[in-house]
């Protein structure tokens, strides 16, 4: 069933080469599960070699757990490793079908790269942009054809996490967008098209849950008690395990774009929440081994 608001599938260009700019921590990702499963050659490039070199490092130390794993064989492993490169050279993009910027959520430096790309790309390549908060109408007001530019919002971790938001912009084509759903789909995603609106619609309910955790921490509610009021919903980690995977700056970002937009107090950044995360809270909590009722009384079900 063709997801609501997508084009029509035919629409879509084949992608055979795809370029990440930025080889960060969802660079890292990005660059992996593109390779692996549309299994095309991919080029991330950085600023400097050492941070290349650090994200190849990445990429290949996931594939060698893959193999550990037994979920791929060495020889899965190697062809897979040498399909992702790295580079300090914008022009490794020439022939790419589409470059993906994931570098800093920081709008300044996204609009710098997506022209710095724009520069070396064919005509009918496709940027898009990684980013959990940012307007795509405002990115796409730095390039000279907005028309190819796209939306992502993928979760950490991208291997694991089966959603994918699409952000359409206000130029964005059919066959664009089109593309965008295709890709999503042979990564094995889930996608769904949002309004192009501040952090889009899974981060505004994330960060209201995680910011609420927060603020009964800080107004006296024990900080057990309060990250794992939310257990019996079975959600994979609790707020504060899942702050910490984001991280802080992250979180922090996109609860600034969201204070931006909003104006409001729906979304407080706590001044507790990165010595709770320094101090590694969620983990000792986990290693703790008492009081694994978090203060709750469990009454067994049935009863
Ligand atoms: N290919 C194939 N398999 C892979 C893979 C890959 N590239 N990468 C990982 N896997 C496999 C692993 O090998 C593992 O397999 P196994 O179960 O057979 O061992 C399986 O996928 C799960 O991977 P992990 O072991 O790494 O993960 P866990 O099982 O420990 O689960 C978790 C951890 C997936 C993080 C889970 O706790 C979870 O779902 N947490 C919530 C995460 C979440 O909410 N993320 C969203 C964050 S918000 C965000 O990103 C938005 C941003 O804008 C702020």
């Amino acid at each position: 069933k063709k997801p609501a608001g997508a084009p029509s599938p035919e629409l879509a260009r084949p992608v055979r080469k795809v370029g990440v700019v930025g080889a960060g921590l969802m660079a890292g990702q990005l660059a992996l599960v593109f390779a692996q499963r549309l299994k095309v050659p991919v080029v991330m490039t950085d600023v400097d070699q050492a941070r290349v070199d650090r994200g190849l490092g990445h990429v290949h130390g996931q594939v060698d757990t893959l193999v550990a794993k037994g979920k791929l064989d060495a020889g899965q492993g190697e062809a897979l490793k040498s399909l992702v490169t790295g580079s300090v050279a914008k022009d490794v993009y020439a022939d790419a079908d589409l470059v993906i910027e994931a570098v800093f959520e920081e709008m300044g430096v996204k609009k710098a790269v997506l022209a710095e790309v724009e520069a070396v790309v064919t005509p009918e390549c496709i940027l898009a942009t990684n980013t959990s908060s940012l307007s795509v109408t405002e990115m796409a007001s730095g390039l000279e054809h907005p028309e190819r530019l796209v939306g992502f919002h993928f979760f950490n971790p991208v291997a694991v996490m089966p959603l994918v938001e699409i952000v359409r912009g206000p130029a964005t084509t059919d066959p664009v967008l089109a593309t965008a759903f295709a890709t999503a789909r042979g990564l094995g995603k889930t996608a769904v098209l949002v309004q192009d609106a501040a952090a889009f619609v899974v981060n505004r309910i994330l960060l209201r849950m995680m910011g609420e955790v927060q603020n009964s921490f800080d107004q006296g509610t024990d900080a057990a008690v309060a990250d794992h009021a939310l257990d019996p919903m079975a959600l994979p980690m609790t707020p504060f395990t899942l702050l910490s995977m984001v991280g802080v700056p992250v979180a922090q970002h996109v609860t600034e774009s969201l204070n931006a937009a909003f104006g409001d107090e729906r979304f407080p950044v706590s001044a507790n929440l990165q010595s709770l995360i320094d101090a590694d809270i969620p983990s000792l909590w986990a290693q703790k081994g008492e009081d694994q009722d978090h203060g709750r009384e469990v009454i067994p079900a049935g009863t």
